[in-house]
């Protein structure tokens, strides 16, 4: 079994550079099924989850050409079935998202259900909400298998019809998927409490290249007129947010100094001056961001909310951060019902953190001494990458297939700031 193994690395220095961002990505492949020429995409990021919905567009019919360096060849002129299968759909929940584009490429749509994970039951009730507004019925089929292997959502409809939608939830996938059905259903669409992520507005800017009518991605409010067609583009995937953050709170764990390359900070606010607010200097300069980790973290506290409030994401990578500030600080987790799986894993390496229900209070400053733990999702596993660079002795953190899901060449990038990081086979 594979595993990554971190030593206590001092104070991290240098420059990184940042990835195109997976959470853009992926809703941007999907949104390839509904283009009917060449679309090209760049900067997109290699990874695991990239990889498996590139095998679900290919098994819908598209072709998908990996031409090199983060540049993508697709044209899904050619789709030939409306059914995603199993296999596919259960290794990714965003696969979930090639629902939309399905239906407004064939007015039919079949998907296993989506699995839940650790942080959280991950429902999928907003995005079928969506999808019966515009006119689709969708049917939902619970088997009794206890892997879900034959629960699934067949979807269909005659014909898509734009209608108003009101998100009880600013649910970032239902927002995407909805936006995905409507851009060829006729006549208006109209998304209320919508996700304002900087994701949004890019799958927003790609589907208006392909030729979408699309206004108001990134406020609350976004309104979809239908259209006939959407041809080709070529698009930019925008840099990714929580990999920067995560690289920035590198730095501010280790009082290192670190330029944080390929950023926009303007999507990083919350996480910039929360970071300020614990003592790191911060200095921005066009597309980088050089950040000084100082002597003393002082501590703080963090709410998670949807964009532009302090992401979720970037909750576990704080927490790491927060085991070294002298006295209490506090993490609300308002977005999943489940998100604090990565606190027993710190608090077997000796960190002092209480929860109680959604929110979690870390006493610093804790010697944190190098243990074997498990990365239990995605941005667990790179706090733990973080956590170990300043425990004494060696961190074994396992389950490291979560880490490569959502970060580019993660040993090689921070071997590059003095990581001490390797991958090893147990
Ligand atoms: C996206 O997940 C991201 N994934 C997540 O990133 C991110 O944490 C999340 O948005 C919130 O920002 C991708 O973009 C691929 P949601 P998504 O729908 O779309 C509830 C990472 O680490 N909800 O905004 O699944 C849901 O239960 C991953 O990169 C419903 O109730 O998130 C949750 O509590 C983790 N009904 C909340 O909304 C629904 O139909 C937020 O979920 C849908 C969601």
């Amino acid at each position: 079994m594979e595993k990554l193994v971190i030593e206590n690395s001092g104070k991290l220095q240098g420059n990184i550079r940042v990835s195109g961002a997976k959470n853009a990505s992926l809703p941007i492949l999907a949104a390839t099924l509904l283009g009917t020429e060449d679309i090209i995409l760049e900067d997109v990021p290699k990874l695991k989850d990239v990889e498996i919905i590139c095998d679900v567009l290919r098994a819908l019919g598209a072709s998908v050409e990996n031409l090199g360096d983060g540049t993508y060849k697709i044209n899904s002129k050619n789709i030939n079935t409306y059914e995603t299968k199993y296999e596919l759909m259960s290794k990714m929940r965003a696969s979930f998202l090639v629902m939309g584009p399905l239906l407004g490429r064939m007015n039919k749509a079949k998907n296993s259900l989506p699995g839940g994970c650790t942080i959280g039951a991950r429902p999928i009730d907003l995005h079928l909400k969506g999808f019966r507004a515009l006119g689709v019925e969708c049917e939902e089929h619970y088997g009794d298998s206890d892997n879900g292997q034959d629960s699934y959502i067949l979807a269909h409809t005659e014909n898509l019809v734009g209608n108003k939608v009101y998100l009880d939830f600013p649910s970032v996938g239902a927002t995407e998927n909805i936006m995905m059905a409507a851009v060829l259903a006729k006549g208006k669409t109209v998304i209320e409490n919508a996700a304002m992520e900087p994701e949004i507005v890019d799958l927003s800017n790609f589907l208006r290249k392909l030729g979408g009518n699309i206004k108001g991605a990134g406020t609350n409010t976004i309104i979809i007129e239908g259209v006939e067609k959407l041809y080709g583009a070529r698009h930019q995937i925008i840099p990714d947010r929580i990999e920067a953050g995560t690289f920035m709170v590198a730095a501010a764990i280790t009082g290192g100094d670190i330029v944080v390359e390929n950023v926009i900070p303007d999507h990083l606010r919350p996480v910039i001056s929360k970071l300020e607010e614990a003592g790191c200097i911060i200095k921005e300069d066009g597309e980088n961001v050089r950040v000084i980790g100082p002597e003393k973290l002082i501590p703080i506290d963090i709410k998670t909310l949807p964009y532009p409030g302090f992401p979720t994401d970037m909750q576990a990578q704080f927490m790491a951060m927060m085991t070294q500030a002298e006295g209490d600080n506090t993490v609300i987790e308002t977005v999943f019902e489940n998100r604090f799986m990565h606190v027993d894993e710190f608090k077997r390496m000796g960190a002092s953190i209480s929860v109680n229900d959604r929110s979690a209070t870390i006493n610093g400053r804790s010697q944190l001494v190098g243990n074997k733990v498990y990365a239990t999702d995605l941005r667990c596993g790179a706090a733990l990458i973080l956590a170990g660079f300043v425990a004494s002795g060696e961190t074994e953190i396992y389950n490291i297939y979560h880490i490569d899901r959502g970060y580019e060449n993660i040993e090689e990038k921070l071997r590059g700031i003095g990581g001490k990081i390797r991958r090893e086979i147990d």
